[in-house]
């Protein structure tokens, strides 16, 4: 396994890298003040609104709200992984690739032994699939060939409840990695047992191609039929699609990609040559899984059961699915005849019949008519103001395009409305999407502040060159950790760009929210005044979040006894505010 890209590389090459270069070799830019401007690549436009900073480091449309680093560029426009990305751009600067050595004595990060335990687990399971035949004979029934267990990683998990903590948890650390791998479960009156038994292991493999996790099947008919690792540090079921790496492994450049529901499915269709299909894990389909998607592909079919719940999951993928419906890309639906899977279906009707019913799979266009249509009456003046109504807050979570425009014009002819006319009500349909509500007036605008600080500190890293103040460090209010975080990076690290400092979030919950705020102008022009107004914010933050403790304190006095320590943190409280904050 490749070690990690040091973080000290990634770093250097947003330094180095000249983001008005990279763009503008694919997308042909014009000097517009400071910055630099095209129709934007990721939506149809006829006026340029795609703007490049050089000075952040960073793109953004403000039509279709498309932004990001030139590493996230490079992800999108050429449908990189991170690493690809990574690598392309080393690649354009003459620089090779570094690794860690694993093993080696340097920081490593907490969570690589559990992917190690996780990559141990699996060998331990593939392993003994070949040393218990009746394992190898269900994967025979079920029509898999030795060729795809391989490709796939399958596994058995034997009976017994030790088989992995005898063999990989036999040390205090072994057996804590096993824990947080989610591999075993703590025993009532001490000790702890196996997870997975006498099941059939199908490892789950990040873009990376390591192991996250696992499902298990049974072998027979036992309950649950199927059993999925927890949750950990490095599995997240909503993020992670069963089969992507495998897929991407058989096709770097997949031209549809198929979602389907099963473990068993993505694996029988590769059995039978159709190796672009992924499943999600038991969860509906997240923009997470929609964004990770689209990166590996320009088309997305999704395969449901025709039943009633089936078509209520592909209304909620449909939905999740409006905002990423760029030009170029594209959604259709295969709904199943009653009783099948991609499983039985590929082994029933052959590789020619699948592709035969791939071929009908229905565009997201007539997925979402029909469904609006349904129980309407298109005869009436009501039943087309209704359907108009339905429409029109789906519509605008489109973004800005043909696509857009072309879906629009549908509704409209079905409604018998001009299409101009019904643009402009989805206009204010977008428009009235709800809004944060405004903060009561007189009060401290906590959080406002907060996001002012971290919006300047993004835009302005230099000014976080001092790191955390001390009168920062008690604060307790959203958004404070984040800060403090950002505070200690640029305190490393103070020669870091704000795109560099971005990228040292990418993939963590914080991404979006960093993204939105850097995408932002944020209206001072130079780090000299940022650094006025960063401090001016810090100061205000701190003393309102005392006022608020020492109010919170007060308020629990009243009603009971405090204890020392609060007694301690009141009377300095006091003090405090009585001198004015100092
Ligand atoms: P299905 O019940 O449709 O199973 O579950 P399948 O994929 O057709 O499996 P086979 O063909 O009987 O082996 C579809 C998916 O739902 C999740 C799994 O991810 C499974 O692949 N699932 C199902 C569970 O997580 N737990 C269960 O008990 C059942
Ligand atoms: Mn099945």
């Amino acid at each position: 396994m490749a070690g990690r890209i040091p973080q000290q590389f990634i770093d250097d090459l947003l330094a180095r890298a000249d983001i008005v270069e990279v763009i503008n070799s694919r997308v042909p830019l014009k000097k517009a003040g400071r910055e630099y401007k095209a129709c934007c690549p990721f939506h149809g436009e006829k006026t340029p609104s795609f703007t490049v900073s050089p000075d952040k480091g960073f793109y953004h449309c403000f039509g279709c709200g498309a932004h990001g680093t030139v590493i996230g560029f490079l992800m999108e426009f050429d449908r990189l992984e991170f690493v690809e990305a990574i690598e392309e751009l080393a690649q354009m600067l003459g620089l090779e690739v570094p690794r860690e050595q694993p093993g080696r004595a340097q920081p490593q990060s907490p969570v690589a032994p559990v992917y190690a335990i996780l990559a141990a687990a699996a060998k331990r399971y593939q392993a003994a699939l070949r040393e218990h035949p009746p394992a190898v004979e269900y994967l025979r029934r079920r029509g898999l060939s030795g060729e795809t267990a391989r490709d796939f990683g399958l596994g058995y998990a034997p009976a017994g409840w030790d088989f992995l903590l005898r063999r990989l948890g036999d040390t205090p650390d072994g057996e804590r990695q096993l824990k947080a791998a989610g591999l075993i479960l703590p025993r009532d009156g001490g000790g702890y047992y196996d997870r997975f038994r006498e099941r059939i292991m199908f490892p789950i493999r990040d873009s990376r191609g390591r192991v996250v996790g696992f499902g298990g099947r049974v072998l027979g008919d036992g309950e649950p039929k199927y059993l999925n690792s927890p949750e950990t540090a490095v599995f997240h079921k909503g993020r992670e699609l069963y089969g992507l790496y495998e897929a991407r492994q058989a096709n770097r450049r997949l031209a549809r990609i198929l979602v389907v529901e099963g473990y068993m499915d993505v694996a029988s269709l590769a059995e039978h040559g159709v190796r672009n299909a992924v499943a999600t894990l038991g969860t509906a389909t997240t923009p997470e899984h929609l964004r990770r998607l689209f990166r590996a592909t320009p088309e997305i079919v999704f395969c449901f059961d025709g039943d009633r719940a089936g078509r209520e999951a592909a209304w909620r993928a449909l939905e999740n699915c409006l905002p990423e419906m760029r030009d170029g890309r594209q959604v259709r639906f295969l709904f199943l005849p009653e009783g099948e899977d991609p499983d039985s279906l590929v082994r029933r009707e052959g590789t020619a019949g699948l592709e035969q019913r791939l071929t009908a799979a229905r565009p997201l266009s007539d997925v979402l008519l029909d469904k609006l249509r349904d129980g309407i009456d298109l005869g009436s003046i009501d039943g087309r103001a209704r359907l108009a109504e339905l429409a029109r807050p789906l519509l605008a979570k489109l973004p800005h395009g043909v696509y857009r425009e072309l879906l629009t014009e549908r509704v409209a002819e079905e409604v018998r409305l001009a299409p101009g006319k019904l643009d402009r009500l989805i206009g204010e349909a977008a428009a009235q999407r709800p809004r944060a509500p405004a903060p009561p007036r007189g009060e401290p605008q906590r959080p406002r502040l907060m996001r002012r600080a971290i919006q300047l500190l993004l835009h302005y890293p230099l000014i976080g060159a001092g790191g955390v103040p001390a009168a920062l460090q008690p604060v307790s209010q959203k958004g404070a950790p984040l800060l403090r975080e950002l505070l200690e990076i640029t305190a490393a690290n103070p020669d870091l760009k704000p795109a560099g400092l971005l990228e040292r979030f990418r993939g963590r919950p914080e991404q979006p929210h960093l993204e939105r705020l850097l995408a932002e102008d944020s209206l001072v022009r130079d780090a000299d005044k940022a650094a006025v107004e960063f401090a001016d914010c810090l100061q205000r933050i701190a003393s309102s979040d005392r006022e608020a403790r020492l109010a919170a304190l007060v308020a629990k006095a009243a009603e009971q006894e405090l204890s020392d320590q609060e007694r301690e943190e009141l009377r300095e409280l006091t003090r405090r505010s009585a001198s004015g904050g100092r």
